[in-house]
């Protein structure tokens, strides 16, 4: 099945704006591990748990199709691009090793705060710039493309995975990312 390439940019810039949401959540954990406090483990296990089968598992893999598509189309706006996937891949290889990190800290092993920390902030940076550059440069190339010339993208492999926080139903596992969140939006008392 194809799917409107609008719809689907839209459906991506959607994703970011979550991700921003989790990034900051996984930020304020980190900010409190290095001021000295225990930050909670089991959210930060949460959220690295969603980065794994979320955005590196459906986000990355339907934006490469689209990259993809740019650069057969379009190998004229596509300077640069052939690093993506490369990039995608050392994003998702930091996040398992940050979620191995914070099971073992779960499962009761010593790791080194210090790794923690310097695991964490490295790949929130990481992904906050891949994604900066991807809105500043990236999805105005496939925009471009678009208006040029409208068209559908195959991403029916990634369609019926649902983001497991963000979408309707909420899977058990993540109860305390969503919780976290509604407090985050809840309004200051
Ligand atoms: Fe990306
Ligand atoms: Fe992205």
């Amino acid at each position: 099945m194809q799917s409107e390439a609008r719809t689907l940019m839209k459906e991506l810039r959607e994703d970011h704006r979550n991700m921003r949401i989790v990034l900051q959540l996984l930020d304020d954990a980190v900010n409190e591990a290095s001021s000295g406090k225990d930050p909670d483990f089991e959210l930060i296990e949460e959220i690295m748990r969603y980065v794994t089968v979320y955005p590196d598992a459906v986000h990355h893999p339907k934006e490469d199709v689209v990259y993809k598509e740019l650069r057969e189309r379009r190998p004229d706006l596509a300077g640069g691009l052939d690093d993506v996937p490369a990039d995608h891949d050392e994003i998702a290889a930091l996040g398992s090793a940050l979620r191995d990190d914070v099971e073992a800290i779960n499962a009761g092993a010593a790791v080194r705060r210090n790794k923690l920390i310097e695991d964490a902030s490295g790949y929130v940076n990481r992904l906050r710039s891949h994604m900066a550059w991807e809105e500043r440069d990236l999805f105005k190339r496939i925009d471009t493309m678009l208006d040029e010339e409208p068209q559908e993208f195959d991403v029916t492999k990634f369609e019926h995975i649902k983001d497991p926080v963000f979408e309707l139903e909420v899977e058990a596992g993540f109860r305390r990312l969503l919780s976290s969140l509604k407090r985050d939006n809840s309004p200051a008392s």
